[in-house]
């Protein structure tokens, strides 16, 4: 990608709504500039229309790759639980259901996360495997004779929730609906994923109480009637850390579903669209697929950095690259500038599938935060684009991808592609 510097450094103003509007090289430009010349600056916040919470008094950024890991280690210092880990500081009853254990810090989220990391061991992943390729081979199937389709919500969309929804056993039936309500909550930004004029916590939180609703009937079934599912270990109260209580559940499954859904598909769209525009990376990777995979994945989720940012506030006065803060002071770590950092990553604007090494902190930087899903969302990118690459080989985007309208999440809502048709099971 060609960057372009259009803003001077007095000019760049992220917390400008208009900022997140302007294409992806003016952006990326911007960034050069504040890490090159003003690596940490202080905006100013400014009220959000249809959001009734006031304005806050502003935030540090940090755009270098090396203030980002600090502040990422240094937990104690740079906390997630006063206000939350958005920008705005949530009200009680929001940071309730969107909360949960991101927003918390130790010794509750260590507790929680041991709890729920019972989830994600190597033995609950591979439990998973075999879904994750079935519904892959699903997924191409119901587009392979069309010959083309929305590759966003036909092929990236569909995997990483069915395969959150397997995790908790929600029915298929469920399926759409949780994917509506989590749309809802993470397009807050975005006009189209909530009607004119409603109001944007209110279609949040009834979002989210929707979902807590359907988690609260999961919990109720599975104290009836245990399954093998995730709802059923984090129930089992047997176990030497406790188990979940009904709030901390439903609040759980919204940040599962959440952090597990929009991500993965966005590193998937994003990667498509990358493996089409430097085709020499895409011809590379299909000639040695499984030995190209581990690296193709890292520099996919570098490449498409699906989380923007994180917050943190200080819990003392500090000092981080140079710069004084106070305690209460908060902090944005912009991922996806410390993903292009110049000092740490050779052409950071060049996409490389073989990249090595690629110290990227897609999933967040080295701390008690780091992503928890991250092997399991490699496992859902790599098994897709095995199928895609394989199955669909001359599969090419055929329009601009329609990007959301965000500073939080770099999401694609639609992408046209089109391919040689061919037959299901093929
Ligand atoms: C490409 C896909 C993904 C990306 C880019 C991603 C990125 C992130 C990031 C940046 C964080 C915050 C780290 C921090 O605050 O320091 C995070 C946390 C988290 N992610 Fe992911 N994620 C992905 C997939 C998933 C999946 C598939 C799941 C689960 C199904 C998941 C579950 C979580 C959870 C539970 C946390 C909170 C961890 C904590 O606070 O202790 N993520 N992720």
């Amino acid at each position: 990608m060609d960057i372009k510097k259009v803003q001077t450094a007095d000019e760049i103003d992220l917390a400008d709504p208009a900022f997140w509007l302007r294409p992806p090289e003016e952006r990326e430009g911007a960034f050069a500039t504040l890490r090159a010349e003003r690596p940490i600056p202080f905006f100013k916040e400014r009220d959000i229309p249809d959001v009734p919470i006031p304005a806050g008094p502003g935030y540090w950024s940090l755009t270098r790759h090396a203030d980002i890991l600090e502040a990422s280690r240094r937990a104690d210092v740079y906390c997630s639980g006063r206000g939350a880990t958005s920008i705005a500081d949530l009200p009680a009853e929001l940071n309730e259901f969107f909360g949960g254990l991101i927003n918390m810090d130790d010794p509750r989220h260590g507790h929680q996360r041991r709890i729920v990391s019972r989830g994600f061991t190597p033995r609950a992943l591979a439990k998973l495997e075999a879904g994750v390729e079935r519904r892959a081979d699903e997924i191409i199937d119901r587009v392979i004779e069309r010959g083309e389709c929305d590759f966003v919500n036909d092929i990236a969309a569909p995997l990483p929730l069915g395969i959150i929804c397997d995790m908790m056993g929600i029915p298929e039936s469920q399926q759409q609906m949780v994917f509506e309500k989590t749309n809802t909550i993470l397009g807050l930004g975005d006009p189209e994923f909530v009607s004119g004029g409603e109001n944007l916590i209110m279609a949040a939180l009834g979002a989210g109480s929707e979902l807590g609703a359907l988690m609260n009937e999961m919990v109720d079934m599975r104290r009836k009637k245990p399954s093998d599912d995730l709802t059923s270990a984090l129930l089992n109260a047997d176990l030497e850390d406790g188990a979940l209580n009904a709030e901390d559940f439903a609040s759980f499954f919204v940040l599962l579903v959440v952090a597990g859904n929009e991500t993965t598909r966005n590193a998937v769209s994003h990667g498509m669209k990358a493996l089409c525009d430097y085709p020499d990376q895409r011809r590379k990777w299909v000639a040695d697929f499984d030995a190209l995979s581990s690296t193709a994945i890292e520099e996919i989720v570098r490449w498409a950095s699906p989380v923007i940012h994180m917050r943190r506030t200080c819990t003392r006065d500090t000092t981080l690259g140079g710069q004084d803060m106070k305690e209460g002071d908060k902090v944005v770590l912009w991922y996806n500038s410390g993903n292009r950092d110049e000092r740490v990553f050779e052409e950071p604007h060049r996409f490389d599938i073989s990249r090595k090494p690629n110290e990227h902190i897609g999933f967040g930087g080295p701390g008690p935060h780091f992503c928890l899903g991250a092997n399991l969302a490699r496992r859902e990118i790599r098994v897709l684009f095995d199928r895609i690459l394989h199955r669909l080989p001359d599969l090419e985007i055929t329009g601009p991808p329609d990007r959301l309208q965000s500073n939080f999440i770099n999401g694609i809502k639609r992408m046209p592609c089109e391919f040689t048709p061919g037959k299901p099971g093929s």
